[in-house]
């Protein structure tokens, strides 16, 4: 008897033969332009401040504080970018260097392959690997529950601003957390100076602070 794969399934074993081909590893200064024009793509509605975020953020790494990853394809094509910053967190007895990822971006021809999913589980294991605490991120529960994030409302975290939805506030517990490590999270200034924190009125998305969510 014959076996016929449905639709769905082939689709689902084309995506992960694709990311198998797929390496990952830290960003080279060679690889601005392509992660530029992998955020323009990514981040069509609103790509210069994104751009531009990535740019300065870039600055502010170093061999022990946060860490820039690509994504690269089998024809050598930088298809992902994936940026974790050193961020504060206002704990009772002292600040506590965290991590906040942010941007997330894969070229929109090959998105739903996969490509995303590595660089933030590979971010966060060498993270962890080097005793980050935690990581924080704005973004879609939907999407970053999977790589176990959650509301870092319910952890008992404050969010930088009151634009950010408490459902997009979220945190990934690491290994080298502790009890303690409780407050605010303050973002580096880079994000404030792109004015890329949370939402504004303007943003389809608004409605979700109205909604309490
Ligand atoms: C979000 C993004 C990084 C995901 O990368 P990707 O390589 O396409 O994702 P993966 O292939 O690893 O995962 C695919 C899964 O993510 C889901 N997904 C993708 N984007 C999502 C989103 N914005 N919200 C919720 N789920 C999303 C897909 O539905 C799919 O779900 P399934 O596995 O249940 O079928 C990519 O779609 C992207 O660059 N989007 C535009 C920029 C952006 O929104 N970045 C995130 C900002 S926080």
């Amino acid at each position: 008897m014959r076996h016929f794969q449905s639709a769905n399934s082939v689709a689902l074993a084309a995506a992960s033969r694709y990311v198998r081909g797929v390496l990952v590893r830290e960003e080279r200064s060679t690889d601005h332009a392509a992660v530029r024009e992998i955020h323009r793509a990514a981040f069509a509605s609103h790509p210069d401040g994104v751009i531009r975020l990535v740019d300065a953020l870039r600055r502010s790494l170093t061999a022990e504080l946060g860490l820039s990853l690509v994504s690269v394809d089998g024809e050598g094509s930088v298809v992902g970018h994936v940026l974790f910053t050193h961020n504060l967190l206002d704990a009772p007895p002292r600040l506590v260097y965290v991590q906040v990822l942010s941007p997330l971006g894969v070229r929109p021809d090959v998105q739903g392959r996969g490509v995303g999913s590595e660089l933030v589980r590979k971010g966060l294991r060498a993270l962890a690997d080097d005793g980050v605490p935690m990581v924080f991120l704005e973004g879609s529960p939907a999407y970053y529950s999977r790589f176990g994030f959650s509301p870092a409302g319910d952890h008992g975290y404050r969010r930088p601003s009151l634009r950010i939805p408490k459902a997009g506030f979220q945190v990934c517990l690491l290994p080298k957390h502790a009890s303690w490590m409780t407050g605010t999270l303050v973002y580096r200034h880079e994000f404030w100076d792109h004015d890329l924190v949370g939402l504004r009125p303007a943003d389809p998305r608004w409605q979700l602070l109205t909604d309490g969510s």
